[in-house]
């Protein structure tokens, strides 16, 4: 998911105010695709230039991706999904996290013929994320980490396929695990869905994090606020930025075409993380439990399309 943190402090003069915070960079150049194909690359929203966009630059751009370029995000979607379901048996008892790392990483470039798009991704060293326990987000696969009865441990798996990337990331629990990691796992991803379900042409980004900070709140589930959802497609992370809270009606007002993740990371204890000195692995500062899901979703004339559902999901849709 995308830093809000380090997307803010790399601009100067950003101001963070709520929804209409999120002033953001694309490192990697994002947010044009096939911009000299007629109708193609629109950009939603009010121009960066604007005036009345000065404190926050860009915020309110997004990517509609043509009828071609959907075809090429459902494929890149669709292998990122299939990287989960293969690791899936992988995932018990004694196994490292560098092992399902190296496993991931063969599949996606000899069977898939892609790219892990986390390796050499500002300076990430493995092809996947692992994210045990009171890891929010970003934990680097170690041949020292091995996973123990009673673990809940995300994957996050992103793919290049033909330069259009798919991520998407599910929780998996280890052996017999507790009551409240289950109820954590079941939530979250409950969490995941309301939010998606809200997305449909005229909803608001707003919608997305008001229905996942509603549901998860009066629960006791804290929710990350430094990480959130992204515009996706031939850049990791692209605009917008897409909050796990918030309020209706606000935000950028969604259009067929968009495509962006919603990936919520909610907590056991408090919302607050702190980065280890790796400059990656991001944990709970009270070291409470933490879980995340995350798809990546089309926004259709009719609502929404999931573009990373695994084989089993797809089947009954
Ligand atoms: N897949 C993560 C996301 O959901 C990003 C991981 S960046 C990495 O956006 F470098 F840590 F891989
Ligand atoms: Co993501
Ligand atoms: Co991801």
């Amino acid at each position: 998911m995308r830093d809000l943190l380090k997307s803010m402090s790399r601009r100067p003069g950003a101001l963070p105010s709520g929804q209409a915070a999120q002033a953001s960079t694309n490192q990697t150049g994002a947010t044009q695709t096939s911009a000299n194909q007629a109708g193609a690359g629109a950009k939603a929203g009010p121009p960066a230039d604007d005036p009345a966009n000065a404190f926050h630059p860009r915020i309110l751009q997004a990517t509609i991706k043509t009828a071609a370029e959907q075809e090429q995000m459902r494929l890149a979607g669709r292998l990122a999904a299939d990287v989960l379901d293969m690791i899936t048996p992988y995932v018990v008892p004694g196994v490292t996290t560098e092992e399902l790392n190296v496993r991931c990483h063969d599949y996606i470039v000899e069977v898939q013929q892609a790219i892990p798009a986390p390796l050499n991704y500002r300076g990430f060293s493995k092809s996947i994320c692992t994210s045990i326990n009171h890891v929010v987000c970003h934990g680097i696969p170690s041949p020292d980490k091995r996973l123990k009865p009673g673990d809940i441990i995300n994957l996050d798996v992103t793919v290049i396929k033909d330069g259009w990337h798919g991520d998407t990331s599910r929780m998996f629990t280890v052996g017999k695990v507790s009551q409240a990691a289950q109820r954590l796992v079941d939530l979250t991803r409950e969490a995941m869905w309301l939010g998606i379900h809200e997305i449909r042409p005229g909803a608001h980004l707003g919608d997305i994090g008001a229905a996942i900070q509603t549901f998860a709140e009066p629960r006791h589930l804290s929710i990350v606020r430094e990480y959130c959802g992204h515009g996706i497609g031939r850049a990791f992370h692209e605009d917008p930025q897409v909050l796990h809270y918030g309020q209706r009606g606000q935000g950028m007002e969604l259009q067929p075409g968009m495509i962006f993740t919603v990936e919520p990371m909610l907590n056991v204890g408090k919302r607050h993380v702190r980065l280890l000195p790796d400059g990656w692995t991001v944990i709970t500062k009270d070291h409470s439990l933490s879980a995340q899901w995350e798809h990546t979703v089309l926004v259709t004339d009719a609502g929404y399309e999931v573009l990373t559902l695994g084989a089993a999901e797809r089947e009954q849709s």
